[in-house]
């Protein structure tokens, strides 16, 4: 049976059901205090409340995906197209970078200022990931992409290359640049922790679409293979541009058949 996917996509009814359920009880399940230079934040309760900072707005809690003592995950799905947006943040000194400035450009610059978010990355130049970026780029926030797929977006600040550190605080992101979504697709690993941003190269049940302009299926089961698998370890969470998480361990084991099915 076809299955229709749109640009990036993978079918909803391949993806897992409960992702929180890969990788133990829901932050709300596991009241937790957390005080920084920026924030109090207590999972449990229903609001967030920044502390202090010229800017500063209380937004709602719900968008807090996943989190440890070092960093905290927001994410928020926005756009026709359901794209995640996710903010990775360093607890330790408030510093936050945004993935994909995607679409609904005011609930992404409120995001932005109540995180500490200091600049943007792209994971590809597909339009449905890129439509926020004028309004972030106004506001001051500097948008980074990989060159191949630079000319993609309306405008830019920095070219981002492979196995390159970018830091968030004390954080430290590795750059992992995975052509055949598109030329320039390119994962964010987080050193030292078991967590990936896949944008659009790797979904739960497989890679992501290559039968649009500058797709290959080739090259981005190679991408996979040779830079995803290969290098990390089974836990992995996988966190991709649309839709639920998945773990390496969980999505490893069927490259075969992807390959065979020949998408
Ligand atoms: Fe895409």
């Amino acid at each position: 049976m076809a299955i229709a996917r749109h640009p990036g996509v993978y079918p909803a009814a391949l993806e897992p059901a409960t992702p929180m359920a890969r990788f133990g009880p829901s932050h709300s399940a596991m009241p937790m205090v957390c005080r920084d230079n920026q924030s109090v934040y207590t999972e449990g309760q229903t609001r967030w409340a920044p502390e202090t900072g010229p800017g500063r707005i209380e937004m709602t809690a719900d968008t807090l995906h996943h989190a440890d003592s070092d960093l905290e995950i927001h994410k928020v799905v926005v756009g026709d197209f359901e794209n995640n947006v996710f903010v990775l943040r360093c607890r330790h000194t408030g510093d936050a970078v945004l993935i994909d400035a995607a679409n609904e450009h005011d609930r992404l610059l409120e995001l932005a200022r109540s995180l500490g978010v200091r600049r943007v990355l792209e994971t590809h130049g597909h339009w449905d990931h890129i439509q926020a970026i004028p309004a972030m780029r106004e506001a001051g926030y500097s948008v980074g992409v990989t060159a191949a797929d630079a000319a993609m977006l309306p405008s830019y600040d920095e070219i981002i290359g492979h196995d390159e550190v970018i830091e968030v605080g004390n954080l430290r992101l590795r750059t992992i640049v995975t052509p055949g979504h598109t030329p320039g697709s390119i994962c964010f690993r987080v050193e030292g922790k078991p967590l990936l941003f896949s944008g659009d190269t790797l979904f739960p049940g497989g890679p992501g679409n290559t039968t649009l302009e500058g797709g290959d299926f080739t090259t981005i089961i190679s991408s996979i293979e040779d830079l995803l698998f290969g290098p990390l370890g089974a836990e992995t969470m996988v966190m991709p541009g649309h839709g639920t998480d998945t773990t390496i361990g969980d999505e490893s084991p069927s490259v075969q058949d992807w390959v065979d099915r020949g998408w």
